[in-house]
């Protein structure tokens, strides 16, 4: 079935089973790599990504839920000439150990700045439920703080 919908603001046709988990069709029809499979089951949120806007674990949200949507990816972030607050704070904080579930926790941490622009470490700790096996967390709650203080200096 031909299912069209846009990307990092790119419009999108591919013939796939209607079913297919968005997540197959970004890395392998679209070969968008930043997005990452960890568990498969909507548990680890290393396959977060927006689509319109939401946060969504794309392991589990079949390729349909996508039609006539606009689907962003890490790579999609950043403008061409503008880094996004949460990529530049994760460069300056230098958050990643691995590195392997931080496209997740940055598509999560920047729908997160945008609906609560100066998030405590609770505000951040209940909303964001992705998971890293080498322990950064603690420094992703910096690197979050930052970003939001970033958005807000870029604001004013
Ligand atoms: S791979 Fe999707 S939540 Fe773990
Ligand atoms: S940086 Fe290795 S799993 Fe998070």
């Amino acid at each position: 079935m031909k299912i069209e919908f846009s990307i990092n603001k790119k419009p999108v046709s591919i013939d796939v089973d209607p079913e297919m988990p968005l997540l197959w069709v970004v890395r392998d029809e679209l070969q968008l790599k930043a997005t990452k499979f960890g568990c498969g089951r909507a548990m680890c949120g290393a396959c977060t990504l927006h689509v319109d806007g939401e946060v969504y674990r794309s392991c589990s949200l079949p390729v349909q839920y996508a039609a006539g949507k606009e689907v962003t990816t890490l790579e999609g972030l950043s403008t061409e000439t503008q880094i996004h607050p949460i990529q530049q704070a994760w460069i300056e904080e230098e958050v990643p150990q691995c590195g392997y579930c931080q496209p997740g926790f940055m598509m999560a941490a920047a729908k997160l700045i945008q609906e609560i622009p100066n998030p405590s470490d609770e505000d951040i700790k209940s909303n964001i439920s992705n998971i890293c096996r080498c322990g950064t967390h603690p420094r992703i709650i910096k690197a979050i703080k930052r970003a939001a203080a970033i958005q807000q200096a870029s604001k004013i």
